[in-house]
């Protein structure tokens, strides 16, 4: 049976050492890490995030902005919000929940971003220096950096020569996960929706991340035997067996069956989730670290 990789674990592992981090910050400098989360319109789940973001950073101790605009907000109202949160002092990270609104360009908006408080990863100058093995001056986005530090815990820090399969190209966890297993010295492939035979090419990964937002679409016997999976799909399913409109979280991963090939595989809920948000943290301690210099 596979080792349980319990994320929630090393997750508050994590935020307790930002909380001692910025306490010390502030201790030396007088600086109080200064976070704004923006949320566009009243999609749920986003609320959800959102709220549990906020949360985080306040128990981190730091200076944390909510700005929750009207789905309707024009993008020159938002680039202008943006615009005032760059010029900011007290404000060292800034994010912007996606998905925005359809009638917003999402990319302008982020590359609106000053890229050194660009703590999610998206903006091309933070995207540029991951692709290039820049990642000690790189915001790396934090669902990757997170899926990193649990995949160390499972299989030790030399992930040289291994198989990495990494199912998903987005840019918030495909691609940047892709290049983070690359700079580790992985072999590394990126499988998506036109992938031919995937289950073929997931058993040949001793790293199988699965980032594609479909309920259980990894079939158990698709892992190879050992292998570490990573879990990254937080999908919402009916449960009847919990009463009538009752839900839960299940990931893209069929959980139970992976567990009888799998070496380590990291559970939904209280796997990457809670790293996701513990890494936010972490790169917004880093950003105000960075700023008091
Ligand atoms: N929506 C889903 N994941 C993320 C994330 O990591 N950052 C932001 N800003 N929006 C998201």
């Amino acid at each position: 049976m596979a080792e349980r990789i319990e994320g929630r674990k090393v997750a508050d592992e994590i935020v307790a050492a930002v909380k001692g981090g910025a306490e010390g910050l502030r201790g030396r400098t007088g600086v109080v890490p200064g976070i704004a989360v923006v949320i566009v319109g009243t999609d749920p789940a986003s609320q959800v995030y959102v709220a549990s973001k906020s949360r985080k950073a306040k128990e981190c101790g730091f200076h944390s902005l909510q700005h929750e605009l009207a789905e309707e907000t024009d993008e020159a109202t938002l680039l202008a919000l943006i615009a005032d949160l760059n010029a900011d002092p007290a404000i060292h990270g800034i994010l912007v929940q996606l998905p925005l609104p359809a009638h917003i360009d999402a990319g302008r908006v982020i590359q609106s971003i000053d890229p050194d408080k660009d703590v999610d990863g998206f903006h091309f100058i933070n995207v540029g220096k991951l692709s290039t093995g820049e990642t000690d001056s790189a915001f790396v986005p934090c669902t990757p950096a997170g899926s990193m530090i649990l995949t160390e815990r499972a299989r030790g820090r030399d992930l040289s020569g291994l198989t990495a399969v990494v199912i998903g190209r987005s840019n918030i966890v495909g691609k940047p996960m892709a290049n983070l297993l690359l700079a580790a010295n992985a072999t590394v492939t990126i499988a998506h929706s036109r992938t031919r035979d995937l289950a073929a090419l997931c058993r040949t990964a001793d790293i199988l991340v699965a980032a594609v937002g479909r309920p259980r679409m990894v079939k158990g016997d698709w892992i190879k035997p050992g292998a570490t999976v990573i879990d990254v799909g937080i999908n919402r399913i009916p449960a009847p067996e919990k009463g009538d409109g009752k839900s839960r979280l299940v990931g893209d991963v069929d959980f139970e069956a992976a567990c009888e090939n799998a070496g380590a595989i990291t559970p939904v809920p209280g796997g990457i989730g809670p790293m996701t948000i513990a890494m936010l943290m972490a790169n917004t301690l880093a950003a105000a670290c960075r700023r008091a210099g």
